[in-house]
């Protein structure tokens, strides 16, 4: 491995090129150039209605499918179709337990945990309104940690979902999310973890982890504001749609993604991978980024 040619890294950012230092990146990364392109790219060569006949529709589609393969590949997930794009994290996540809460029935339990960030709160906290008991995961105050004993006093047979985040914005303390979903899915539970904080300084291994749901935002790992979450194909066929009553149950992802989503941004975010390839074959002898 070749030390890290901070020239080459930073000319794919565009916005690098001036006399500004920017340290506010817990909060978003800078863009990749080609990032940018692509969504140019998009907007002004293949800015149509999907799914006609005519060449450009068709290069259209394929751009959207390809986002789709190309982060399906990247996180380890098995298929394409268990990449949810949306606009944020904190959209998915309120948008899972729209359509989770359905599979729910008064007396249901779902825990989440108080060091994860609101977008992973919120939305299973206000399922209480429908009868749902929320239980609250603490971490230890002595060691900032998350108690797995803790965890297991919780469950119940009637726990449902986990809701807790791999890395805390605030703590940094990576939790071992392979350890803790064994526990839960022991229990017949399901799920859903942030990984926000993590997806921008470690690979991302979902089948690895055995997670059910997966959720990260791409605009703090150098893409645009947008957000992808993976979930398993046999939870996502079973969870009711929100999109439009005539998008069937079988499809998926699209009864999870409700209105147009952003093609322009699916298409740019594939960027990102170009940029971690370009990065890896100038530095390593093998050349072929080792994703999985
Ligand atoms: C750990 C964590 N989770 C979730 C979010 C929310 O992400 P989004 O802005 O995509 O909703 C943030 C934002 O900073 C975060 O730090």
């Amino acid at each position: 491995m070749k030390k890290l040619d901070l020239k080459i890294v930073r000319n794919h950012f565009p916005a690098l090129d001036n006399d500004w230092a920017f340290f506010d990146n817990a909060g978003g990364s800078q863009t990749v150039r080609i990032v940018g392109e692509r969504i140019q790219d998009y907007l002004f060569s293949t800015n149509v209605q999907l799914g006609a006949t005519y060449e450009v529709s068709q290069q259209s589609g394929d751009r959207v499918i390809e986002a789709q393969q190309t982060w399906a590949e990247a996180i380890h997930a098995k298929s394409k179709s268990e990449i949810v794009f949306g606009p944020s994290t904190t959209a998915l996540i309120r948008n899972l337990a729209l359509s989770m809460v359905q599979q729910f029935h008064p007396g249901d339990e779902v825990i989440v945990a108080n060091c994860d960030h609101e977008a992973n709160i919120g939305p299973w906290i206000g399922m209480e309104k429908l009868g749902i008991h929320v239980k609250i995961w603490k971490i230890d105050p002595e060691t900032f940690t998350l108690d797995l004993d803790e965890l297991r006093k919780l469950m119940t047979e009637k726990t449902r979902l986990v809701a807790f985040t791999h890395v805390s914005n605030i703590l940094g303390t990576i939790n071992p999310i392979g350890e803790i979903t064994q526990i839960i899915h022991e229990h017949g539970a399901k799920v859903c973890v942030d990984g926000v904080a993590y997806a921008p300084h470690r690979l991302v291994d979902v089948q690895k982890w055995d997670v059910d749901f997966y959720v990260f935002s791409l605009y703090k790992v150098y893409g645009p504001h947008f957000a992808l979450m993976f979930g398993k194909r046999e939870h996502l066929k079973e969870l009711p749609g929100i999109n439009h009553f005539f998008i069937g149950e079988n499809e998926v992802p699209y009864k999870l993604q409700p209105g147009s989503m952003n093609y322009e941004l699916s298409w740019g975010s594939t960027g990102i991978i170009e940029y971690f390839e370009d990065i890896y074959s100038r530095h390593f002898e093998d050349n072929k980024l080792p994703l999985h």
